[in-house]
């Protein structure tokens, strides 16, 4: 049960996405050097009277990907196309969408490393050249017709950049790698957040629930709304430490912001192979995930926060890794951290 809802935290909520989205990159909070990138880009190319060239927001989820494909189109006064890789399962479906488009569009692909192989060679052309080779017909009457597209933008948005093939990843002009938010950052996002729900919170309210979001902006929103419903009904509606705490303890909420898996990933790293070192592969089928998602989506974060650590041998577990589960520290059964 608790797990469950721990798992939940990071899943999309599309009304709460899209009320609480930025839509400028004034509103963008964090992410600096990323935001300078894209500002300078969009400056350099407006300035000019040109489409923006490609990109691709790779990153864990739910940390401003989505957000900023939409803050750039903006920023561009163009259209968004939004669309994922699963759902364009034919060439004709992304023919469908390249067909329609006015010039300067923004295509946004989200989870573009799940677009199918035989889609993928079609967005070749149509990124480089601006033109797409449809077939019509089939056996010996087969024929291909080239359609010319209008200047577009493809925003992809991936969490998984190593699963990208070779020739997609060279076709964007600019890759933006976005990583895990500091408490600072988070606590400003609780604020404005709250703001906008008019829930009442103070500074030491907003700073517990960001600390307790792993570093992202999409939880850190659900938590606040979840500490929102109990001040309600269990206080007077404002937000303070004492009743964020309350709340997110009563949730089950870790104190430090593991989930579900972070909390697997390393009870199975210390439990099960006394602390490492242990290969990712192994690690992966004990914890029955895939190993590309443990490297790209969790370790980072607990890589960040200093639970785990990756050695040529293999993820050793920390001193930290086992304080926190309230285990004597690993330098003893390792006998060389000290
Ligand atoms: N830098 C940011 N500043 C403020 N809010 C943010 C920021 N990044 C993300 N968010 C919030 O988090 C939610 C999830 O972001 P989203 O762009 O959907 O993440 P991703 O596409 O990377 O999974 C958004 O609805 C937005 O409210
Ligand atoms: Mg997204």
């Amino acid at each position: 049960m608790r797990e469950q809802f721990s798992s939940q935290l990071n899943r999309k909520d599309p009304e709460l996405d899209v009320s609480l989205r930025p839509a400028r990159f004034q509103d963008f909070i964090g992410q600096i050097k990323v935001r300078e990138r894209l500002e300078l880009f969009v400056e350099a190319a407006r300035g000019r009277g040109e489409v923006l060239d490609h990109m691709l927001l790779s990153g864990p989820p739910g940390l401003g990907k989505t957000t900023l494909a939409y803050i750039l189109a903006t920023a561009m006064d163009s259209n968004v196309r939004a669309t994922s890789g699963p759902v364009i399962d034919k060439p004709a479906d992304l023919a469908g969408i390249l067909t329609s488009l006015e010039p300067g569009d923004v295509v946004f692909i989200d989870e573009i490393h799940r677009m199918q192989k035989s889609v993928e060679e079609y967005l070749y052309s149509a990124m480089e050249d601006f033109v797409i080779d449809i077939m019509l017909d089939q056996g010996p009457n087969a024929r291909a017709i080239r359609l010319n597209l209008p200047r577009f933008t493809l925003v992809g948005a991936t969490t998984r950049s190593g699963l990208l093939s070779a020739p997609l990843r060279s076709r964007f002009g600019l890759t933006c790698r976005l990583d895990y938010y500091n408490h600072a950052d988070l606590q400003s996002i609780v604020r404005r957040s709250a703001s906008l729900l008019k829930v009442p919170i103070d500074d030491d309210g907003s700073l517990e629930i960001a600390a307790r979001a792993r570093g992202t902006p999409r939880i850190a929103n659900n938590l606040l709304r979840r500490v929102r419903d109990y001040a309600q009904v269990r206080a007077d509606n404002r937000i303070v430490r004492e009743i964020a705490d309350q709340a997110l303890a009563m949730l089950e909420i870790d104190r430090y912001g593991l989930d579900e898996m972070d909390k697997r990933l390393l009870d199975t790293l210390v439990h099960k192979f006394a602390g490492g070192p242990v290969g990712l592969n192994s690690l992966a089928v004990s914890v029955g995930e895939e190993p590309d998602t443990i490297e790209e989506v969790y370790e980072p974060y607990l890589i960040q926060e200093g639970y785990l650590k990756r050695t040529p041998q293999g993820r050793v577990a920390t001193d930290l890794c086992y304080q926190r589960m309230g285990l004597p520290g690993h330098a003893v059964s390792q006998g060389s951290l000290l």
